[in-house]
């Protein structure tokens, strides 16, 4: 049984409430919850922080533990060379996701610090977009 770990950053524990017509309607817990159903044969765990401390940490402690991390960074995606370094530094395979369509909003949002030590990107899919990457991800380790 393959590990995946789901990670989110910086105020993704407010999808629900947060600028509902960007990124939807619906708490991550619920989409969650739908996601183990639709995939019972894949251990998944899921965590969010709004530290990017922690979010570093949890991507170290994931290598090896996991099989692969689905990764939304939210605003550290645009920020952060330490958030970089650990997807560079870890083995396992890293996807980044974003919810909203990033090439169609601020120029400060084109700007991906991580875009090239990802394994792929999904962008602009809605929360839908996780379900895609953990298709996509479980096809390339389960070969
Ligand atoms: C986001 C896009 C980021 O620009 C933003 O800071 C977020 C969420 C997305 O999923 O669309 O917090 O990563």
């Amino acid at each position: 049984m393959k590990r995946i770990l789901i990670l989110n950053g910086p105020n993704l524990n407010l999808l629900g409430k947060r600028q509902p017509e960007i990124y939807g309607t619906i708490p991550f817990e619920v989409f969650f919850e739908q996601l183990k159903k639709q995939f019972p044969q894949t251990q998944l765990e899921y965590f969010q922080s709004n530290h990017e401390g922690d979010l570093i940490d949890k991507l170290q402690q994931a290598d090896g533990r996991f099989d692969a991390v689905i990764f939304n960074p939210a605003a550290y995606t645009h920020t952060s060379i330490a958030l970089r370094d650990t997807v560079s530094a870890i083995e396992i395979p890293v996807v980044e996701v974003h919810i909203s369509n990033i090439h169609e909003r601020e120029d400060f949002r084109k700007i991906s610090y991580i875009k090239d030590v990802v394994k792929f990107r999904v962008i602009g899919k809605g929360l839908a977009g996780y379900k895609e990457a953990l298709e996509k991800i479980l096809l390339e380790i389960e070969g």
